[in-house]
């Protein structure tokens, strides 16, 4: 059968097929859960310097094409955060911790005091005032926030990107430019839900970050534009959710992908996506390297 592991990064990866950062990256045991099941790697959920309770709820909406969620960047802080971080790593598989701050320093301040295999920058959530895309909108502040982490940190340091811009090249290339190892697209695109008995928005937030199968098309022209661009590699997210899917976003330059939403449908996605992915190479006489930004070199 075809390899699927990969050096993507910065990082060596079993398999491309990794967790992406949200509520399945809360705790130590849910890191190994995915691991496990087969992810190649984890991204914990993000975490930041003080605790956090999130946006009142609701924060989850199911809609058509995916899930609307404004959670509001719950978590612990970095401080209790550790032992999960080391509990996930005993899995064997990298663990990649996703942090947020509000300035270049707040980011650095958690990079040096946390201890992963990598980390994922946090530039891109869409609704959590002073945070994620309210940072990450500007390349300005993406390449100093990620200038300020590689500095506080000697491990691969890779950048999570809003699609919620006119133009995700300018903050690919922002990320590059200060010395990121990747980049991830892309997040939520910012969006909203009205309950029309009522007329209230559903979110407790009034409006959160979409995510499912409605955004694969905008995360597949994000990973092109973008890897096709830059010379660090694309990990490509945003309504993956079958082997097909991730072909696609092979073919449109992703070194790996990333799953959240679609965990839904149980841990069992990852080691479905990895084997339809293996059967795949195997039936194309391909391998991963001939599939990755194929979409580039075809001409109509
Ligand atoms: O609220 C949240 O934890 C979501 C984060 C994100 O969209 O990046």
């Amino acid at each position: 059968m075809p390899s699927l592991s990969i050096h993507a990064g910065g990082l060596d990866l079993a398999n491309p097929v990794l967790l992406a950062a949200g509520i399945l990256g809360t705790t130590g045991a849910s890191l190994c859960r995915a691991a496990r099941a087969g992810a190649g790697g984890v991204v914990t959920k993000s975490v930041g310097s003080t605790p956090r309770e999130g946006h009142p709820g609701p924060c989850i909406v199911a809609v058509q094409g995916g899930l609307l969620n404004a959670m509001g960047l719950p978590n612990p802080s970095y401080r209790h955060f550790q032992e999960e971080i080391d509990a996930g790593r005993r899995s064997g598989v990298p663990v990649i911790a996703s942090i947020f701050g509000s300035s270049p320093a707040e980011f650095a301040q958690i990079a040096r005091a946390l201890q992963a295999d990598a980390f994922e920058l946090n530039l891109s959530c869409p609704h959590a005032e002073k945070y994620g895309s309210e940072l990450g909108r500007y390349p300005d502040m993406v390449e100093s926030v990620t200038g300020a982490v590689k500095a506080a940190a000697d491990v691969p340091v890779w950048v999570k990107l809003t699609p919620n811009t006119a133009d995700i090249l300018e903050l690919g290339l922002a990320a590059q430019r200060a010395g990121a190892s990747a980049v991830v697209a892309i997040n939520t695109l910012k969006a909203m839900a009205i309950d029309i008995e009522t007329g209230y928005p559903i979110l407790g937030n009034r409006f959160g970050g979409l995510s499912g199968p409605a955004i694969k098309p905008v995360a597949v022209r994000s990973v092109y534009d973008l890897a096709s661009q830059l010379e660090i590699p694309v990990i490509g997210v945003g309504g993956i959710s079958s082997w097909e899917d991730a072909v696609e976003m092979i073919m449109a330059g992703a070194k790996a992908v990333q799953v959240g939403t679609a965990l839904q449908e149980g841990y069992g996605i990852f080691e479905k996506i990895a084997l339809g992915l293996q059967n795949y190479l195997e039936r194309k006489s391909m391998t991963l390297e001939d599939l990755c930004g194929l979409a580039w070199r075809m001409q109509h």
